[in-house]
């Protein structure tokens, strides 16, 4: 079963008009949240960045707090023994003819959906992945979690097509984030995120690393990644709901470090994981 504006459907029943301007102009937001056990991963903060996306292409918001955490947790009680990510979108909804403006009066489509999380691979977290660097061709609002991604598709889908599982984008010289992750890197023992901006996307993930470097006194700082820097960290690890943390072993076909998963990666994957338990036990 799927929501959308307000009815729990089976998804062959769930229909959108072909006026709606999601489809039409991709005007609208999402989020993508994990829910672990049935818990739902960092619900004020996903719900926070959904209101900063909405506020900033002037959508109001549908629904409450209390109401959205109703919806998602009805969607995920389908089946809470899987973690899952929950999928929501809102978009402007339909107008009666399609115009670029914002139309006046148009009540926005409100879609969500939840899917089971795979277990990230145990040969992904021996191994580690594969990055390549590619110039970010995105657009200058990187901090609203737009669903028009096709720069993102057609990024990842380069990526891919040079066997890499994810791009890392460089713009004017420094590296921002991933395709649809953030970036992190050990240099020096030290841990570097790029600080938040309109180039990237405030991931809940990269501020919840964040906060588990502090509480494990791991040297840390937000300061902008030069692409050089990059090329010569020890490590580099990309962040998101669905994959978590991940160790780039290989940057453009070059080891990253000695070529495995590094020391202080070890110790962050531990820590999350030991969040994500006390998660499923009530304990956050
Ligand atoms: N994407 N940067 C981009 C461009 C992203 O698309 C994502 C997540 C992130 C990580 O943010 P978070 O930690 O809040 O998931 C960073 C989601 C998972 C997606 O598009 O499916």
């Amino acid at each position: 079963m799927v929501f959308l504006n307000g009815k729990m459907l089976p998804i062959e029943e769930a229909n959108i008009s072909v006026l709606d301007r999601g489809f039409l102009l991709g005007d609208g937001v999402y989020e993508v949240i994990p829910a672990y056990g049935g818990k739902l991963f960092r619900l004020q903060q996903h719900l926070q960045r959904l209101q900063n996306s909405l506020d900033a292409i002037r959508i109001s918001n549908p629904y409450t707090g209390a109401e959205w955490e109703q919806i998602l947790n009805d969607l995920i009680a389908q089946d809470s023994s899987l973690d899952q990510s929950v999928y929501l979108q809102v978009t402007r909804g339909a107008a009666a003819k399609r115009d670029h403006a914002f139309p006046d009066k148009v009540t926005p489509t409100v879609f969500a959906m939840c899917n089971p999380i795979p277990a990230v691979a145990e040969t992904l977290l021996q191994q580690g992945i594969a990055a390549v660097c590619l110039d970010d061709i995105r657009w200058q609002r990187c901090d609203i979690k737009a669903i028009t991604l096709l720069a993102n598709a057609m990024l990842r889908q380069q990526a891919h097509d040079e066997g890499a599982a994810e791009a890392i984008l460089i713009s004017a010289g420094y590296a921002l984030e991933g395709a649809a992750s953030n970036l992190f890197i050990v240099d020096a023992g030290k841990i570097i995120t790029p600080p938040k901006s309109s180039h990237l996307l405030p991931g809940v993930t990269r501020d919840l690393v964040l906060e588990l470097a502090a509480q494990h006194q791991l040297q840390h700082v937000e300061q902008a990644i030069p692409k050089q820097q990059l090329e010569q960290a020890d490590e580099i690890w990309m962040t998101s709901s669905t994959k978590e943390i991940l160790p780039v072993t290989t940057l453009d076909q070059r080891p990253v470090g000695d070529g495995k998963p590094g020391p202080t990666w070890k110790k962050m994957i531990e820590y999350f994981s030991l969040y994500k338990q006390q998660l499923r036990t009530g304990q956050h």
